[in-house]
């Protein structure tokens, strides 16, 4: 008898998690990213983008796939006409952030374990959290972005485009890493903890410097 009611009462909990109700919930993009952050703990990065690689290997990625805290406290000044939200800077990291990946994977060869121990399943992670954040924050078809935004996403996706930059493998997973905590922190900060990541110097500091 208390069995069933359990069976029950679970097939109802499940029936409610179906319901937009559950769905709203934005916290649970925090599932998926913290494992995306677990993939870029400072040891994997360490080993996977920089033991891996010959010592001051770069790679080359246009100027607007640089994105580093810097672009997002200068993307964020206030501007009352046409403000950046949020959701314009996590869009631009998503974008920038799977992009450096697969600027990686581009000159790896076909055996390298940095591919297939370490990028191919970030390229997933990054995929997984890719649709659920789509999916909870559809797009405001009406919005028209910032002028400063869309010049970023011109740039970005211009095929002619030549600014062309050298960087470490590891520098692109270690701004992807710090962005991703200042851009999305209600999933990484602890309440007692009033640290900003989205603070440059915090991180110079080194205080925290993961
Ligand atoms: C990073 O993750 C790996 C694998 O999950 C784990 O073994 C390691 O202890 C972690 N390192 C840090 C610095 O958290
Ligand atoms: C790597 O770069 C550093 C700093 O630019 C330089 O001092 C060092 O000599 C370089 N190492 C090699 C092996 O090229
Ligand atoms: C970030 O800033 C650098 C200059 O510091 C610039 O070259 C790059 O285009 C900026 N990235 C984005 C995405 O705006
Ligand atoms: C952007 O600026 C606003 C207002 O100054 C601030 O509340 C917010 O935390 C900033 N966001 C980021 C990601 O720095």
């Amino acid at each position: 008898m208390v069995q069933s009611e359990c069976w029950l009462l679970r097939g109802l909990l499940g029936f409610i998690c179906l319901l937009p109700m559950c769905m709203s919930a934005a916290t649970d993009l925090c599932v998926p990213l913290k494992t995306v952050r677990e993939s870029l703990n400072l040891s994997l990065r360490r080993r996977f983008m920089k033991m891996n690689f010959p010592i001051n290997y770069t790679i080359q990625v246009h100027y607007e796939e640089v994105f580093r805290l810097r672009n997002i406290s200068r993307l964020n000044m206030s501007n009352e006409e046409e403000p950046v939200l949020k959701r314009d800077l996590q869009d631009l990291w998503l974008w920038v952030s799977q992009r450096g990946i697969k600027r990686v994977l581009r000159v790896l060869p076909e055996r390298h374990p940095t591919r297939h121990k370490y990028l191919s399943n970030l390229e997933n992670l990054f995929r997984d959290f890719e649709a659920l954040y789509n999916q909870r924050n559809p797009k405001d078809e009406e919005r028209e972005l910032p002028e400063r935004i869309l010049n970023i996403w011109y740039r970005l996706t211009d095929p002619s485009y030549e600014g062309w930059k050298s960087v470490t493998p590891k520098s692109i997973l270690d701004n992807c890493y710090r962005t991703m905590l200042c851009l999305f922190k209600e999933c990484f900060s602890k309440e007692d903890d009033n640290y900003d990541y989205c603070e440059v110097l915090n991180w110079r500091k080194g205080k925290k410097t993961t």
